[in-house]
């Protein structure tokens, strides 16, 4: 039974980061229910990439707090952070793959390292994955070899192999066409449904969010200034957030 005060999986208070001089990330506050897809809207070089890159700890705050499933990550030792990092789902903005491994070896690295699936399993799960995001030919091809809508589908198909149940996804529909950009949307609307799965998405595909999301945040100065459903949104009389909706 869920917990009525429970924490959320994903609860980020006053966090702030600066690079040099320059403040990017200013007192965020954000959380992601358990089983809340939270889609993170805002213009290019806002810190949406750099709030991932923090949540899963890949960079570390000036100061603020990040809580996964109730413990703080910011204070956490390397080992640690790798064994919370396995139940969590990441995709670069930048697919990211294993340049000498080929599709189907690159969504089978997790499984190798992480799991003692026996081989034909393995490889089966591999197809079930790259099957998801309409990747199952093309298995023996490298990065190299596919189109950058591709590396996509296949970063995302390694992200979900490990089944985690929190997960975070940087652009994960950016570069592909309408019809793929569907597609993964659904995958990600699938994710919620059948595994209650908690999903953080950095997005500039408002039409795609208004369909996957359960709530919008719109990121600017360093902050969130402005969130809720997408029909909260419209009724935004802020210039910002009816620009952004209108032209995103
Ligand atoms: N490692 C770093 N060192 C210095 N500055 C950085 C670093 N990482 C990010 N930044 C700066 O932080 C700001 C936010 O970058 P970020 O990549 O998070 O933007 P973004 O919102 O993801 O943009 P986009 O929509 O274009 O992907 C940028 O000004 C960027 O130059
Ligand atoms: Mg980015």
């Amino acid at each position: 039974m869920e917990h009525p005060t429970a924490e959320a999986p994903v609860t980020v208070k006053d966090l702030r980061k600066t690079f040099g001089g320059q403040t990017v990330l200013n007192g965020v506050d954000l959380e992601a229910a358990q089983g809340e897809t939270v889609a993170v809207l805002g213009r290019s070089g806002t810190g949406k990439s750099v709030l991932l890159k923090l949540l899963v700890g890949l960079q570390s705050p000036d100061s603020g707090s990040i809580r996964i499933r109730g413990q703080e990550i910011t204070k956490l030792e390397e080992n640690r952070l790798n064994e919370l990092r396995k139940k969590m789902g990441f995709l670069f903005q930048q697919a990211a793959l294993y340049d000498s491994l080929t599709v189907e070896q690159n969504v089978e690295f997790p499984l190798m390292r992480h799991t003692r699936m026996a081989p034909g399993e393995r490889r089966q799960r591999v197809r079930e994955l790259l099957a998801d995001v309409g990747m199952e030919k093309d298995l023996e091809k490298l990065p190299s070899q596919i189109s950058g809508g591709m590396q996509k589908r296949v970063g995302l198909a390694r992200a979900l192999a490990l089944e985690p149940d929190i997960v975070l996804f940087d652009e994960p529909t950016a570069g592909l066409d309408p019809i793929t950009a569907g597609e993964i949307g659904k995958v990600i609307v699938q994710l919620k449904q059948k595994r209650k799965i908690t999903a953080v998405v950095v997005t500039h595909d408002v039409r795609g969010a208004r369909k996957f999301a359960d709530r919008l945040v719109l990121l600017r100065d360093g902050r969130i200034v402005t969130e809720g459903t997408f029909e909260n949104l419209q009724k935004s009389r802020d210039d910002f957030v009816v620009q952004f909706l209108r032209d995103g």
